[in-house]
């Protein structure tokens, strides 16, 4: 009997997508070694758009999570919304038209994923958008759009929350294309988790002394920060906000940045980087990032770090300041407390059953978010069902049925 092949492209293009992409690809190599005879191979290919390119955006995560070379890469590079959705939208159409794909997979909320599954859809190719349904209720938010959007042409919708599904129903999409899964970000966390905390970055950061030098060292207390997104970075009034907060919490505990290009961009025009304290790349230099003595009272800020490094800085973390979507799970999953420097979610599932709280850009809520941490006031946590580490075999059961 001839086998049966189906050709599936997978889309991915900025940083918050990869971690996404590697279970599934993993998912299909199972699937296809442990098949059965009359059930179909998947040929995967994988697009990698090119939206973000820098090494340490793109290629470390590449390494990381051990996913395959692309086998395209379209380097779209950046631009402004239109220029860059646009771009992507004509690159990847010829590849559609040259490969013929059965099916496009696209992953999370990015202009990628928006401009990969309007491609696909005007070519009448089915779409499966993996983290579908999420809904922050902020159209001046570019992801929402790109939910919204995406969600209204998917033709398989998988879910990781039950208020995914409710803004889906909602929203007129019907039951039988939703699928809920779980967590998808949460298989690439379990698998990892081991490794990244024998990543030595806790030593480099000079947070614990070398484990040479002495068997199982106490870590210092630090506070963990994320911060790129337009509303709190583009706007010096914001991010002068933020800054005042953060300025008082670094005199309590040291606070480590790993810094967007977006963000090192604006705290440059807006004059702000006496506020801060840079140090080498962790790619270029081999040694120590700071030493011990320069700790407390100040915001460090370093070059965005590998995947690894940044889960086992997660893991250890007092505290993690941030305005990004999937660290708000992570953390939840971690049991690390979060305070996300944005007014809406849209995961809300970490606030009601996760270590989440919000506190927008301001300074007095930010400070005393952190002080109950610091005095002891922790949430309790419940991971939400099915953020179990198999999604991404559920999603392939369901996408070969
Ligand atoms: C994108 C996603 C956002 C995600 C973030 C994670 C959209 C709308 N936004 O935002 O949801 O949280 O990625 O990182 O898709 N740049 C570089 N090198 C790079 C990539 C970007 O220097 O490799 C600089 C460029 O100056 C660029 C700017 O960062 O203009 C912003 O990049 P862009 O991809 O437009 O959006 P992000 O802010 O990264």
């Amino acid at each position: 009997m001839k086998d049966k092949t189906s050709k599936w492209i997978l889309a991915a293009g900025a940083r918050p997508n990869f971690m996404k992409i590697a279970p599934l690809m993993r998912a299909i190599q199972v699937h296809n070694n442990k098949r059965s005879p009359n059930s179909t191979k998947i040929s995967p290919f994988l697009v990698h758009t090119g939206q973000h390119y820098d090494f340490n955006m793109s290629d470390s995560f590449f390494k990381d999570l051990r996913i395959p070379k692309p086998d395209i890469f379209l380097g779209v590079g950046s631009g402004t919304h239109g220029e860059q959705t646009g771009k992507i939208l004509i690159e990847f159409e010829k590849v559609l038209l040259k490969e013929k794909p059965t099916l496009v997979v696209v992953v999370g909320d990015v202009n990628s994923t928006l401009a990969c599954s309007l491609a696909a859809v005007k070519l009448h190719i089915p779409v499966a958008h993996v983290e579908a349904g999420l809904r922050s209720f902020d159209r001046t938010m570019p992801e929402e759009i790109n939910r919204i959007v995406t969600d209204s042409l998917s033709d398989y919708l998988f879910t990781h929350s039950p208020e995914a599904d409710e803004n889906l129903l909602k929203e007129g999409i019907p039951k039988e294309n939703i699928f809920p899964v779980g967590n998808i970000m949460v298989d690439s966390l379990l698998f990892n988790i081991k490794e990244a905390k024998k990543t030595n970055i806790l030593e480099q950061l000079a947070l614990m002394q070398k484990s040479s030098e002495k068997p199982s060292q106490p870590i210092t207390e630090y506070c963990l920060l994320t911060l790129h997104r337009p509303a709190n970075v583009d706007q010096k009034e914001s991010l002068n906000r933020i800054v005042q907060a953060l300025l008082t919490i670094s005199s309590r505990l040291p606070v480590l940045f790993p810094i967007h290009p977006r963000t090192r961009k604006q705290i440059k025009e807006f004059g702000m980087e006496s506020f801060f304290e840079f140090h080498a790349s962790p790619y270029l230099d081999s040694g120590d990032y700071y030493n011990g003595s320069s700790l407390k009272a100040r915001v460090h800020c370093f070059e965005p770090f590998g995947y690894m490094e940044f889960l086992n800085l997660m893991a250890h973390a007092k505290v993690v300041l941030t305005d990004s979507g999937g660290i708000q799970e992570e953390t939840t999953v971690l049991g690390i407390p979060c305070i996300t420097l944005r007014d809406t979610t849209e995961r809300p599932i970490t606030l009601t059953q996760g270590t989440n709280v919000l506190a927008a850009d301001d300074p007095q809520k930010i400070v005393s978010e952190v002080e109950k941490i610091l005095d002891g006031n922790l949430r309790k946590v419940a991971c939400p069902p099915f953020w179990d580490g198999h999604t991404s075999k559920r999603i392939i059961n369901i996408l070969v049925r």
